[in-house]
């Protein structure tokens, strides 16, 4: 890992390899390692840059609420500062996938594809908001457990959680060693993060959207209708995987993501 400056703190980033530059971005409340299978399979032809996100992982903690669009501009200057200029694919799950819309507005220039696993364009309903907001404060006063009781059971798939406790085990980790002020900064952003529907008829660039058959955080079929209303997008619906699909079935969600590439390096 090497750390870079940005202007809301330090970020520790994976950078290896050489090639088209992917950058992959993590979900909440997680690390880079959730993409450690797509490092090790990608960054033998491609430059591989996997940063963890404000707050998360080796990365310092910023304000009181981390909003998408400051983090898709911590990811421009990141990019800059490991000598990153020229277009990328952007590959981000569920939180990730709401940074890869504010880079989209804001960075255009500089994105070549994207990849959207997990995620979806509409903003939180007033209650799924006020529960976020609520989740904060539990997690402020009783710690990062918390976070672990509410969000394991809904990340993975059922088969995940019976068949892969080393998935498990990792999934826990990446979750237990963030600080409650870091999970409390980022629910809070993403609690009042905005509609990005209206986005999706614009999106101009090959996307490829992926979904775990099992995901109840981003439902496969909310997903694909995404999808649908981005214009030639492709669609791949991940077996044996919840919302971690990259984490879940490496093999499906690496070969989709391989194809994808080959069409547009
Ligand atoms: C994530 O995986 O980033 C979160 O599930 C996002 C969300 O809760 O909307």
């Amino acid at each position: 890992m090497q750390h870079v400056a940005v202007s809301n703190g330090m970020i520790g980033v994976l950078a290896q390899g050489k090639g088209t530059p992917i950058l992959f971005v993590h979900g909440f409340p997680l690390t880079h390692a959730m993409w450690n299978k797509q490092v090790d399979a990608f960054s033998r032809r491609y430059r591989v840059i996997a940063p963890d996100l404000p707050g998360f992982g080796e990365s310092h903690v910023t304000g009181s609420t981390m909003s998408m669009e400051a983090i898709a501009d911590d990811m421009h200057a990141l990019l800059h500062a490991v000598f990153v200029d020229q277009p990328i694919v952007f590959c981000g799950l569920s939180m990730g996938g709401y940074v890869a819309w504010q880079f989209f507005r804001k960075y255009r220039a500089q994105l070549k594809a994207l990849v959207l696993c997990d995620t979806k364009a509409a903003a939180d309903t007033p209650e799924a908001a006020a529960g976020r907001l609520k989740l904060a404060e539990d997690i402020l006063a009783r710690g990062s457990q918390v976070a672990l009781e509410a969000m394991l059971p809904r990340l993975l798939s059922a088969n995940t959680a019976q068949e892969h406790p080393e998935i498990v085990a990792d999934v826990r980790s990446m979750i237990l060693r963030t600080s409650p002020a870091s999970m409390a900064s980022a629910l809070r952003g993403l609690a009042d993060r905005p509609d990005c529907t209206e986005l999706l008829g614009q999106i101009d660039v090959p996307t490829l959207v992926l979904c775990g058959q099992d995901d109840q955080i981003t439902p496969a079929a909310e997903m694909k209708h995404m999808a649908q209303a981005i214009r030639g997008a492709q669609f791949v619906e991940v077996p044996s995987a919840g919302h971690l699909s990259p984490l879940e079935n490496p093999d499906v969600v690496n070969s989709a993501i391989q194809g994808f590439l080959k069409t547009v390096s």
